[in-house]
């Protein structure tokens, strides 16, 4: 597999062409922004963890019967995925309340939901990236009816086998961010990341945050959190 040019440079990834057409590589930095890129740091060691622990749950999520655009781990920061058209939704999924959803319903963290809830934000960095319903996407043909149809339900098929998965882990599953794509013949498959980065992830005992919470709230040890959630899920 030939590496070719630089498609895309985001926050805390690089995406480059590859020699087949269908075929991206993505390249995770250790580049951390928060609250739409005000804030801006590094993570040592990100960038490989991040790397290692998406490609770990697209695997499992495979397994389960997830569709996803994983093809194939390079090295430590690189995998190669298939090119699709992400839908422009963060597609939110939480189970226990924190961050916006605390503070917009003016909640503490911590209260277990019955249910989990799903919501949507339109994903447009100018605009911060605000937060719409399914009719506001669909008005905006951001996506059809059929689509957010199936996203919702591969959401929370994500959800309910992350949760039992992170459960065997003693890790809480608080939150978690998906984006996702359109193969050409218009399948959707879950894309971008699953990793400390994007998911909310507490100790089931001390409660302890062990994601990119720490970075946000500069609560020190971000590397160790990083770190920890790796020796969890691969062992190593
Ligand atoms: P929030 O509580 O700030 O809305 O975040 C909900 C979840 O989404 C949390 O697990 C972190 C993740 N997230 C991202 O992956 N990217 C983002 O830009 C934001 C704001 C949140």
């Amino acid at each position: 597999m030939e590496i070719k040019e630089l498609l895309y440079e985001g926050k805390a990834k690089k995406v480059y062409a590859t020699d087949d057409p269908a075929v991206l590589l993505v390249d995770y930095k250790d580049d951390a922004t928060a609250f739409n890129g005000l804030k801006k740091g590094t993570i040592a060691g990100k960038g490989a963890i991040n790397n290692r622990v998406t490609n770990y749950m697209m695997r499992l999520l495979e397994k389960e019967g997830v569709p996803t655009h994983y093809v194939e781990e390079l090295s430590e920061r690189k995998t190669l995925v298939k090119k699709v058209s992400i839908v422009p939704l963060e597609v939110i999924i939480r189970n226990i309340s924190a961050g916006s959803f605390a503070k917009r319903f003016g909640v503490e963290e911590g209260i277990v939901f019955a249910e989990p809830t799903i919501e949507f934000s339109y994903k447009n960095d100018e605009l911060g990236d605000p937060l719409m319903n399914a009719y506001h996407a669909i008005a905006l043909s951001l996506a059809t009816r059929e689509e957010i149809e199936t996203i919702k339900a591969m959401a929370f098929k994500v959800n309910e086998v992350m949760k039992a998965f992170f459960k065997k882990l003693n890790v809480d599953l608080v939150d978690f961010k998906l984006e996702f794509g359109r193969l050409p013949d218009g399948t959707i498959v879950l894309a971008d990341e699953i990793s400390p980065d994007t998911c909310r992830f507490w100790d089931s005992e001390t409660h302890e945050k062990l994601d990119k919470d720490r970075f946000r709230r500069d609560l020190g040890n971000v590397e160790d959190a990083y770190k920890e959630m790796m020796k969890r899920i691969l062992g190593e």
